[in-house]
């Protein structure tokens, strides 16, 4: 059977954007930023979507268009090497682990949708969410009935799933996202709220800097969807030799786009309708305040406010939340498609019975999901991201640099050997740096371990793969 590809450019394009733009944007990015000291957080993990985030996607593009395989199947066909496979293989595990709780909080998304046009939550927004969130059966159910639509669209295939999902629901939510920023600029404490996300706390910024950096490095990487094979994944159902780079920026243009945009309708209204919730963190901070901002809209002209703005923010932040969990879905599926020829539909629903399981430990488990949500995730695309770059840097090397400027103008393809040099060497010892952060900053260890000893460790661990993986045409 031949391997489907995306009908057309703007298609692939919008899957991509669909796979960024999701609950990390809209969810994950405030719970993470009062987690992380604010505005300062902001800073640290727009500087790492451009200067890590855009080049590391490119990576994975690179890898996937020139494979055409899922991620395991890519690195294998790219260095005829096992220990490579196995390496793709640990990013299609991510994308299980990663589907597994990211199907909860749709879970919780899809519940606040169906529950906002009779305003079931309004009462006591705060008691709701402790109701509904964790170790109920409903938690459950209510991720069972995302996980389905999610695969509904996935087993339609490529073109007829993803791409015509994608087509549609991108455009809905920018256009939705934009109205509902344009309402809240107008609303009573909307000046208040822009100071809260837009203000710069540079002190707080220098203070805690690295605190901050594995949680923000971990979150750009989340939002680009990068560092699990995603963008390996669907660039391998790219059918001609477009401009990568030219793509890669746009994807993460909008992706940030919309992300600012999320903070511009959340923020205004915590302090408008909510403030008492403005400082809420953990993972309820968004449902909690969000929730009890619309419960306290006053009606405009007999027309019930709260209601129908809630209704089409979780409309918006459901489909937003279903364009990137097909994208975890379709790591998997196209893994157990390319490399053992099983069909579509037996993968999706084998997948679909798997992730239930898994969704259902972290549904019935605060401590799970905290875990699995706030700090592994983070781990795992981080080294990820590492293993890939390595990968392109080292083991592709100039031929990764033909393959981004295939396609490309001539500006774009002068820029090759520098992005080269970025993902072979700068970006490595980086990522190893932000892993060593978290990993000691996880295990308690985080203020016993000096700085300049983490760097020396990352600079040796690099300069050792470096050694190891070099044949003629790496990077250096
Ligand atoms: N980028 C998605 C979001 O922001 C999450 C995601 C991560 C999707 C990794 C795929 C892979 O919601």
């Amino acid at each position: 059977m031949t391997r489907e590809t995306w009908a057309t450019r703007l298609g692939f394009i919008l899957a991509a954007v669909g796979s960024a733009v999701g609950l990390g944007n809209i969810w994950r990015f405030p719970w993470m930023t009062a987690e992380n000291g604010g505005s300062a957080f902001l800073i640290v993990y727009l500087g790492i979507v451009l200067l890590v985030g855009v080049p590391g996607l490119l990576g994975e593009f690179v890898i996937g268009r020139r494979a055409k395989r899922n991620p395991a199947g890519a690195l294998k066909a790219l260095s005829g090497s096992r220990a490579w496979e196995l390496v793709g293989g640990a990013s299609v595990l991510t994308a299980v682990v990663l589907l597994s709780f990211y199907s909860v909080v749709g879970g919780w998304i899809l519940r606040y949708f169906l529950a906002s046009p009779t305003g079931a939550y309004f009462g006591a927004p705060g008691p709701y969410y402790d109701a509904i969130a964790f170790g109920t059966p409903e938690s459950v159910a209510f991720g069972l009935l995302f996980l389905l639509a999610t695969g509904g669209i996935v087993l339609a295939g490529v073109r007829r799933g993803i791409e015509l999902g994608t087509k549609v629901m991108m455009p809905a939510i920018l256009l939705l996202l934009v109205v509902l920023a344009g309402w809240a600029a107008f609303q009573p404490n909307a000046g208040e709220g822009y100071a809260f996300y837009l203000g710069a706390d540079w002190g707080s910024l220098q203070a805690n800097f690295l605190d901050i950096l594995p949680a923000a490095a971990g979150q750009a990487l989340f939002t680009l969807s990068i560092g699990a094979g995603t963008m390996i994944t669907y660039a391998s159902y790219l059918g001609e030799d477009r401009s990568l780079p030219f793509d890669g920026a746009a994807i993460a243009g909008l992706n940030t786009v919309v992300g600012v945009l999320a903070g511009l309708v959340v923020f205004p209204l915590l302090f408008s309708f909510a403030p008492e919730a403005a400082g809420t963190s953990g993972p309820g901070a968004l449902f909690v305040g969000i929730a009890g901002a619309f419960a306290n809209l006053p009606s405009l002209a007999g027309l019930p406010m709260g209601r129908l703005v809630a209704t089409v923010f979780f409309g918006v932040v459901t489909l937003a939340a279903l364009s990137s969990s097909i994208s975890m879905l379709e790591i998997p599926v196209a893994f157990l498609v390319d490399e053992f020829g099983v069909s579509r539909r037996r993968a999706t629903v084998g997948l679909l019975a798997l992730v239930s399981g898994t969704m259902a430990a972290n549904a019935l488990s605060p401590a799970v999901f905290g875990f699995i949500a706030g700090t592994l995730v983070d781990l795992l695309l981080t080294a990820g991201l590492l293993a890939f770059l390595l990968f392109v840097g080292w083991v592709l090397g100039r031929d990764a640099a033909a393959e981004f400027a295939k396609g490309a103008s001539e500006f774009t393809q002068s820029l090759a050997t520098p992005w080269l040099l970025a993902v072979g060497v700068a970006l490595p010892l980086f990522l190893w740096f932000t892993l060593l952060t978290g990993i000691f900053g996880a295990l308690g260890v985080g203020g016993a371990v000096e700085t300049w000893m983490t760097v020396v460790i990352a600079a040796g661990l690099s300069g050792g793969a470096f050694l190891a993986l070099r044949r003629p045409v790496s990077v250096l």
